[in-house]
């Protein structure tokens, strides 16, 4: 990357001018965006949120595991990052649900990673099973399967529920959010903003956060770019799931199987998820026969009883990813501006602790009676100028 300064764009309007006070003005209503809502209007300020499109936003897409272990994040900032944010979920959560009244399908199930090859660190693995273990665990894996990984802690969340109950709440503790309001540029005066051209308005704000995912560089020479995942879900057989209550004992699938190739994200109402392709195509959305085959190829030899269920849909995301798959999060070249943005495969997982260290970085002081850390040192690793060119 140059500098975020050099192409900042700019642009003139005759647009009318919103000089509502709002403490914060963030660009962007999705997982992200409206996490650090969330968590600044809980410390008492005042937020608007500019939506262009709330259905198209990556956490709509995602199959909602909550899998640092899984993922093998790397040890370091980014291992730290997103164990703190497992360690909210359940909290956050729960406090998502009573605000809005509504559900979001957390569900602390566990995710077991099989393998059809033993491999050489098995041996020293507490977290390890073998052959007879595995198939102990979950019934119905393929019988090559050599032994896995069982991660107790990480989980799922049914992200579609989630983005749903958070958005409600937001908008329960007083959160503005203008849906379906495009910013067409950034207006800079010198080192601040100064606001931003939209579809209806000129708005404007004291502070401002971006947190616009994939989509981030139409608006700042960000380097993120998107990396596309096509998905699928089928149906447990109608028999299966008409009985089907929360951890039903009948659900065939009873924890998340991170497998190679292919992860399987069973819901609590029948309905499993299949993902991800992983592909470098720009912005170019729809679901390819090559993209549906590969993804039902992995699932199906991992959990062959896959091939039984109805597919019930198909479908495609962009995931904000940087160039070494860390977020970029904290300060911008504008004194004014915050960024939040890159959260690449994880979105979903550090949806919790973004908001709350975002909050704690913008407010300089972590949420009173909390019992958490202050703004951690290895937040620094997530800085913006670690893509700056050194000239
Ligand atoms: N976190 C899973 C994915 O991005 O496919």
């Amino acid at each position: 990357m140059s500098n975020l300064r050099d192409s900042a764009p700019h642009a003139a309007s005759n647009f009318p001018v919103d000089r509502r006070t709002r403490d914060f003005l963030i660009i962007g209503g999705g997982i992200i965006g409206l996490s650090i809502a969330l968590e600044l209007l809980l410390r008492g300020t005042t937020v608007t949120i500019v939506s262009r499109n709330f259905p198209q936003a990556a956490a709509h897409a995602a199959a909602g595991m909550l899998a640092p272990q899984a993922e093998q994040l790397p040890p370091g900032a980014m291992q730290e990052f997103s164990y703190f944010s497992r360690s909210l979920y359940a909290d956050w959560t729960a406090k998502i649900e009573q605000i809005s009244g509504l559900p979001t399908g957390y569900w602390e199930c566990g995710i077991l990673a099989p393998v059809y090859q033993v491999p050489p660190e098995a041996a020293r693995g507490k977290d390890w099973l073998d052959a007879q273990e595995i198939q102990q665990k979950q019934s119905g894996l393929n019988p090559a399967v050599a032994g896995g990984w069982w991660y107790p802690s990480d989980g799922q969340v049914d992200n579609r529920l989630l983005v749903q109950a958070l958005r409600s709440a937001v908008l329960t503790l007083g959160g503005e959010i203008l849906e379906g309001e495009e910013v067409k540029c950034l207006k800079f005066q010198g080192e601040k903003l100064g606001g931003m051209h939209t579809s209806n308005y000129f708005l404007e704000s004291d502070r401002y956060i971006l947190a616009t995912g994939a989509w981030s560089q139409e608006l700042l020479p960000v380097p993120i770019y998107p990396k596309k995942g096509q998905m699928l879900a089928v149906q447990v057989a109608s028999e299966l799931s008409s009985s089907l209550s929360p951890n039903t004992p009948e659900l065939p699938l009873q924890q998340v199987l991170y497998g190679e190739e292919t992860y399987i994200v069973p819901r609590q109402d029948g309905r499993i998820i299949i993902g991800a392709t992983s592909e470098n195509v720009g912005f170019r959305g729809d679901n390819t026969p090559q993209g549906v085959l590969q993804l039902l190829q992995a699932a199906i030899k991992l959990y062959p009883d896959i091939q039984n269920f109805a597919l019930v849909e198909q479908w495609w995301g962009f995931r904000p990813a940087t160039a070494d798959e860390l977020p970029i999060l904290g300060a911008s070249p504008y004194s004014n501006l915050a960024l939040a943005v890159g959260h690449y495969r994880n979105g979903i997982l550090l949806a919790p602790a973004t908001g709350y260290l975002m909050a704690n970085f913008l407010l300089h002081s972590p949420r009173e009676g909390q019992h958490q850390q202050q703004t951690p040192a290895y937040f620094s690793a997530f800085d913006w100028r670690r893509f700056a060119e050194t000239t």
